[in-house]
């Protein structure tokens, strides 16, 4: 039987994929609320659910997914029948530097959201309720070049910190399926892509430093393969694992885009240039980027030293959302990545801010190498 979820508590709703959930739900669902539980941390921006307070359905509730009582104290208070799970530390290189934040949030806090969740509808016998898991396929590890894609019932074999947590995470939702009866399901997606992305993220990364002229660093020899999902099809597949999944059960999900990360920076760079070329207001907005004075931005390309333990390739095979939620992308790669640049060259003030908040940071990941 579908489930219908009412109202709603999505952790992590500030960052890049909750706050386009957010935005899609609203859009789809007549009624019930969105309760977004977010601790803010650098990656997440309240300017990201701009617009949405005049929205009767929509509340906001700053906390910390490890802190219990706030947890519980949000799920009773707003009623909740349904958690949508994004909250975590997010980036691999971050993970690389410094491993303890991801522990923490993507284990710990998930184990307290899975405890208040079953004190509050098992332990009390609520009826219908649903815990969302939203995770990733780094789980599985790497590919060989022909190896067939990731499936459900590939074996784990994380190989960062980031991919180790989020694996542990997804155990602690199982076990609470299997021994307390909680109605889970889990989603392991592929890289996503879109507005609102944190720009120390492949995609954003490269198209603001060409409109900064900025090195665009890739690891290693950039033949690194990655699946392209966008972000509205991820957020359509986790409603539809959401009211029409089976409880206990996991979905991959992926954007039938494989793609090596150099030829995403070259896509890219070929973009930016044809962007200058059909627009010369853009010349005046970005006077550094090399197609503002007659250069492309493909000389800004700079090999740099690889992340360690990098994984190779990675591939989804989602026939089962397919075959059981009706899921299919409907964005193609290339109109997906035309549209995300006009997204941030229509967006340089959302960007800006955020290069301001955290720039000593994010200047010292990426030219430190
Ligand atoms: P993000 O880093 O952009 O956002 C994470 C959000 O979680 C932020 O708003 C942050 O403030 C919040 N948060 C972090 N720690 C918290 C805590 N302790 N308590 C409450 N809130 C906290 O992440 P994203 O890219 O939107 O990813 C969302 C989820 O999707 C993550 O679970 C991630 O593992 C998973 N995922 C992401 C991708 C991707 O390509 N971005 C791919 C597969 C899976
Ligand atoms: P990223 O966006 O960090 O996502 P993930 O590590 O979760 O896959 O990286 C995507 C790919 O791009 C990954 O293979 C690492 C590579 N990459 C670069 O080559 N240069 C960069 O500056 C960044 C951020 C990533």
């Amino acid at each position: 039987m579908n489930f219908k979820p009412h109202n709603l508590l999505v952790t992590g709703g500030a960052g890049f994929i909750g706050a386009n959930f957010v935005r899609h739900w609203l859009a789809r669902e007549g009624d019930g609320r969105v309760v977004v539980f977010d601790a803010l941390t650098y990656a997440g921006n309240a300017e990201n659910l701009a617009g949405l307070e005049a929205d009767p359905r929509y509340a906001f509730v700053r906390g910390d997914i490890c802190d219990e009582d706030a947890v519980r104290a949000a799920l009773e208070e707003h009623r909740i029948d349904t958690v949508v799970h994004f909250a975590a530390e997010s980036h691999v290189d971050r993970s690389i530097l410094g491993p303890d934040d991801f522990i923490r949030t993507n284990v710990v806090g998930t184990h307290v959201l899975l405890k208040a969740a079953k004190a509050l509808w098992i332990d009390r016998k609520a009826a219908a309720h649903r815990f969302h898991h939203v995770s990733t396929d780094e789980v599985y590890g790497s590919l060989g070049p022909s190896d067939p894609a990731f499936h459900e019932a590939t074996p784990y074999a994380p190989n960062s910190p980031y991919s180790a947590s989020k694996a542990a995470s997804d155990h602690l939702v199982r076990a609470y399926h299997e021994t307390y009866g909680l109605n889970t399901t889990v989603t392991n997606c592929s890289n996503n892509y879109g507005p609102y992305q944190f720009p120390e993220k492949l995609i954003p990364l490269v198209i603001i430093n060409i409109l900064l002229a900025k090195p665009l660093p890739v690891y290693g020899d950039g033949r690194q393969i990655r699946d392209w999902l966008h972000v509205a099809d991820h957020c359509e597949a986790i409603a539809l694992a959401l009211t029409r999944g089976r409880s206990g059960e996991v979905y991959n999900i992926g954007g039938q885009a494989e793609t090596a990360n150099i030829e995403i920076v070259r896509t890219l760079c070929a973009l930016v240039d044809q962007r200058f070329a059909e627009n010369r207001e853009l010349r005046t907005a970005y006077p550094d980027s090399p197609a503002a004075h007659g250069g492309h931005a493909l000389e800004l390309i700079t090999h740099v030293r690889d992340r360690p333990g990098h994984d190779r390739r990675y591939a989804i095979d989602f026939t089962k959302a397919a075959k059981e939620l009706g899921y299919r992308p409907a964005r193609n790669l290339a109109g997906g990545l035309e549209a995300t640049l006009d997204w941030y060259l229509r967006n340089k003030a959302w960007w800006q801010a955020l290069m301001g908040r955290d720039y000593a940071a994010w200047v010292e990941k990426n030219y430190r190498r």
